[in-house]
């Protein structure tokens, strides 16, 4: 059975291509965006770690930290930093985990041998500052993950912990939101003063 959502993400020590770190200590805080690479100098992953790096501000805006892994050496990711910020026209600071003989890939369930026993696919697991596992996706290696929806589901991961809330299908940032299940009338009266539309007894709408 892989890593679930509400696991503790299980901690490791590692080198990265700016030292090493001890995963949890890193996280801190903050919240952790940790993505997986099949390799090092492959066009899509190239994509996604500039990507990543040209968003390193909205990142900081939500106190989530990226660490990207592929299965390569510290001294081969940092030949391919420089090839990303060339080619992507990006300054990558964050680091990227040095897994050569893929522990940590296998720790994360990141390697899915009928894809491929050696590289893995695109895991994405975000990590709240309890490091629990608050959301687990995975593109396969041909396809570049969006990273408009990771950073909008950090948004209502983090509004859904602020508020106790939970958003609809395609939320956006100001959009409605939506009274959870496990809040009664009662105590959404408490929480929520300004009212809310019950379409439903169990599909109540608000605004914040
Ligand atoms: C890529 O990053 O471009 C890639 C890696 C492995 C398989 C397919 C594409």
């Amino acid at each position: 059975m892989g890593l679930r959502i509400g696991d503790t993400a299980p901690d490791f020590t590692t080198e990265t291509s700016t030292g090493p770190i001890s995963f949890h200590d890193w996280i801190g805080n903050g919240w952790a965006y940790f993505f997986s690479h099949p390799a090092d100098f492959t066009p899509v992953c190239t994509t996604e770690m500039g990507r990543t790096a040209n968003l390193s501000a909205e990142f900081a805006a939500r106190n989530c930290k990226p660490l990207g892994l592929s299965t390569d050496t510290a001294a081969a990711h940092l030949k391919w930093i420089a090839d990303i910020n060339d080619t992507q026209s990006a300054d990558l600071q964050f680091p990227i985990v040095a897994d050569p003989d893929h522990k940590v890939a296998q720790l994360y369930g990141m390697i899915h041998p009928s894809e491929s026993v050696t590289a893995p696919v695109r895991s994405v697991f975000i990590i709240d500052p309890n490091k629990k596992i608050r959301l687990t996706m995975t593109y396969p290696m041909n396809v570049g993950r969006n990273f408009t929806e990771i950073l909008r589901v950090i948004d209502a991961l983090q509004l859904a912990d602020a508020k106790s809330v939970a958003t609809p299908a395609d939320w956006q940032p100001g959009g409605d939101v939506i009274i959870p299940p496990s809040v009664d009338n009662e105590k959404a009266k408490g929480l929520f003063p300004q009212g809310w539309d019950e379409i439903r007894p169990y599909l109540r709408v608000l605004k914040l």
